[in-house]
């Protein structure tokens, strides 16, 4: 099977990884990929966001199979171009990735669905603003109704701040959506999804503010962990039954079947499990910690999703142990990234990429926010730990910064799920 990688980040990197040891796989590309994948897949430069630029990629490296990694080509129905092209995908149309692409879409569904989700407020005018954000009280969340690569988002206790935010939004043209705060420990679910079927992969958790104890401001995600030591075994399948599967059954009855990774973000709360939001492909980077421990062959399971034949697969199976990653950002991420920064340490094993490119002297270069991925396995959580922050110092980035508290408090004991009342 010939398999095209669309996508450059640390998600792309472990994806191609998993693909290149399925023994069903004979080409690998990855489009446009970055200084880390090339050492395991032909690169290929394409506009990742021009459908029919996918799509006639597709065709003319002959893939059997594309699979699509962020939201944003997936939104602009990079899928759809690729499945008209005769190509088999695995992501969803962009009908169907509007459960990322649009907050209130998917608030809708949810509601029509049955399934939990914080309250909230679309606000598309400035005027009224200050009498929503009255309805809501602290501590606010306030986002960016459309993609903003996990930075959209405001969670805040102070008035001012979450205001400000709503209105730098606004001003540049973005609707607004005020939330009620969800506490609870938060859960990353994977599912695969062919329209019909829906398969769980390990439950993770991620970490999305930029600073240790989850201060400053929110990012794509800065590491992440699993499995989840706190969580009752039948988690996975819980939210299946309650929140997953009845999405997956109404964006089929709405005729936009699901087909691809449909990722629940959640928080357990005290009143029950609830969504705080959902994404249309693997997120990042809890990709990179799943991928660690899946033993399924990867290219066949996304194969049997793109083409409707979930049900006939086994379940995925698992290694023992544990995963940790902990992503590596350049100075200034998530504000404005210092780029072009040589990197060393970065082809070691477990330094996955996100943004680097290969200079033409042949060094590694920093070119993004979110710049290497480091992960480490071990027999459990700690173990797993103790190898990712032991390959980290092997990396070297100047001016670079990482979370040196990923799954510290799952090790320590202090996550607990709420008994629901
Ligand atoms: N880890 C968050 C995301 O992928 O959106």
């Amino acid at each position: 099977m010939r398999v095209l990688v669309v996508g450059s980040g640390a998600r792309e990197h472990s994806i191609v990884l998993a693909l290149a040891q399925d023994p069903e796989v004979t080409a690998l590309a990855c489009a446009p990929g970055n200084a880390g994948t090339t050492a395991v897949a032909e690169q290929r430069g394409v506009a990742v966001a021009d459908p029919e630029a996918v799509a006639a990629l597709a065709l003319d490296w002959k893939a059997d199979l594309v699979v699509v990694g962020p939201e944003v080509p997936l939104v602009a129905g990079v899928a759809d171009a690729v499945r008209a092209a005769g190509v088999v995908c695995f992501g969803p149309g962009a009908e169907a990735a509007r459960i990322e692409g649009s907050k209130s879409f998917a608030k809708d569904v949810m509601a029509s669905a049955g399934v939990r989700t914080a309250t909230a407020e679309i606000v598309d005018n400035p005027a009224r603003l200050d009498a929503a954000l009255g309805r809501f009280e602290p501590p606010y969340v306030v986002k960016d109704d459309g993609l903003a690569a996990g930075k959209g988002v405001v969670v805040s206790s102070d008035l001012d701040f979450a205001r400000a935010h709503a209105m730098t939004l606004l001003d540049g043209g973005h609707p607004v959506l005020l939330e009620s705060f969800l506490d609870g420990p938060e859960v990353s679910l994977f599912c695969l999804v062919d329209g019909a079927t829906v398969v769980p992969l390990l439950p993770a958790q991620d970490f999305k503010r930029v600073g240790d104890d989850d201060s400053g401001p929110n990012t794509g995600g800065m590491g992440a962990y699993a499995p989840l030591p706190w969580a009752p075994p039948t988690l996975a399948d819980d939210l299946v039954t309650d929140v997953v599967a009845p999405v997956a059954a109404e964006l089929a009855k709405r005729g936009t079947p699901f087909s691809g990774l449909l990722y629940a973000g959640l928080a357990l709360t005290s009143k029950g499990p609830a969504v705080v939001e959902f994404n249309c492909r693997f997120g990042d980077p809890e990709t990179q910690v799943v991928l660690a421990l899946l033993r399924t062959p990867l290219a066949r399971l996304l194969h049997a999703t793109a083409t409707g034949k979930l049900a006939d697969e086994p379940a995925p199976q698992w290694s023992d142990g544990a995963a940790v990653t902990v992503v590596v950002a350049a100075e200034g991420y998530p504000g404005t990234p210092r780029l072009g920064d040589v990197i060393t340490g970065a082809e070691a094993d477990g330094v996955l990429h996100a943004g680097t490119r290969r200079r033409d002297d042949g060094a590694v270069v920093s070119s993004g926010g979110r710049v290497l991925s480091v992960v480490g396995t071990g027999t459990d959580l700690e173990g797993a730990r103790d190898d990712a922050y032991r390959r980290l110092e092997g990396v070297h980035l100047a001016g670079s910064h990482h979370r040196t508290d990923i799954a510290a408090r799952a090790i320590r004991g202090e996550i607990a799920v709420p008994s629901v009342g």
